[in-house]
């Protein structure tokens, strides 16, 4: 088992390693005393591990009750906060009781700000389901509902009291689940780390999951720590997502976060000039069944683009990939942008 700390305004633990969903409730006597406990999960996890997890918090002698929500981006809403909030009221959850996210990103976000904004604030416990989940939404304590106007639009900074990430369930999920999570990956290693790269350049990558999650795990904690509220360096995690965000809006969503970042990271490198980095990334998306590029517009891309919540008035903060391992944030104009989709698509059609 490995374990991760973070110290930041809250310190607290990131387990990663087999068989913890089992154990859970034991990691959890060590953090809160005997207290009620709302397990929030959605329609497919609910199935698969809540009985575990709820057999795990009995023997520990907690008291739970489990909501499931229509598992999906499109019940990341105000409205299933609601219900989850009133769920809270209704069993009588207080200020020394807990929640628990069993699930994806989704899952982590929405009940990480229902925990948030509970009775003002309470504390929360992630249970990561997916690879996307384990190595990049359950750390960080970035959470949030979606609105009709954006993703991500309402939400706080809420961290974790825990994150326990069971490698058991990570190595179970479908395949392109895996790949989803590989695209965040990927990402760390063209940020950071050009072993953990090179790893994803090779059908092998899914031998070496709870290495590869560490990894990441470490990488995001350094950003965290540097910068928690993501004012400066934290940004430098947004890597393909302007772009990759631009695709999925374009695609109304019918593309997956994961597979619009790995699209994003090619066109960022394409954008930079640095085709050699381009060509990389084209490497490590095959190897790890993802797209690498799209047949939308740099037009239609970068009138999706501008409509990005990261965009600060005439200004997009966007992360360009020098080297592997290297990448720079740049303030850019947002009348450079179609131009740079422009430049980017047509680095990967060269390529490929
Ligand atoms: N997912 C990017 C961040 O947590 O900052």
């Amino acid at each position: 088992m490995y374990q991760v700390h973070l110290d930041i305004s809250k310190s607290y633990d990131i387990y990663i390693g087999s068989g913890l969903i089992e154990k859970a409730g034991a990691f959890l006597s060590g953090i809160f005393p005997r207290c009620r406990i709302a397990v929030i999960t959605d329609s497919n996890v609910y199935p698969l591990y809540a009985q575990k997890l709820g057999k795990s918090l009995t023997e520990s002698g907690y008291e739970y009750d489990t909501f499931v929500f229509p598992a999906g981006e499109q019940s990341k809403n105000l409205s299933t906060l609601s219900d989850i909030l009133e769920f809270m009221a209704d069993h009588q959850l207080t200020r020394s009781d807990f929640v628990i996210a069993l699930g994806g990103g989704v899952t982590g976000d929405m009940a990480g700000f229902a925990a948030a904004v509970y009775a003002r604030g309470i504390p929360f416990v992630q249970i990561p389901t997916t690879l996307l989940a384990a190595v990049d939404s359950s750390v960080g304590g970035k959470t949030a509902v979606d609105l009709k106007a954006g993703k991500n639009l309402a939400g706080a900074f809420h961290q974790p009291s825990l994150v326990l990430t069971d490698t058991d369930v990570i190595a179970d999920l479908p395949a392109h689940l895996l790949s989803e999570g590989a695209a965040e990956v990927i990402k760390y290693g063209v940020l950071e780390d050009t072993e953990l790269f090179d790893w994803m350049c090779s059908e092998t990558w899914k031998e070496k999951l709870s290495e590869i999650i560490l990894r990441s795990v470490k990488i995001k904690q350094k950003f965290v720590s540097e910068d928690e509220f993501d004012t400066g360096v934290r940004k430098l995690l947004n890597l393909g997502h302007t772009f990759g965000h631009a695709i999925e809006k374009c695609a109304d969503f019918s593309l997956s976060h994961g597979f619009g970042v790995a699209i994003g990271m090619a066109i960022a490198a394409g954008a930079a000039g640095k085709k050699d980095v381009c060509a990389k990334i084209i490497q490590a998306n095959t190897a790890c069944h993802l797209p690498f590029s799209c047949d939308f517009s740099p037009a239609e891309l970068a009138h999706a683009a501008l409509t990005d919540k990261k965009r600060s008035g005439d200004y997009v903060d966007l992360v360009m990939p020098h080297k592997i391992g290297h990448c720079v944030l740049e303030k850019t104009p947002v009348e450079y942008l179609s131009s740079l989709f422009e430049k980017g698509l047509a680095a990967i059609k060269e390529l490929t």
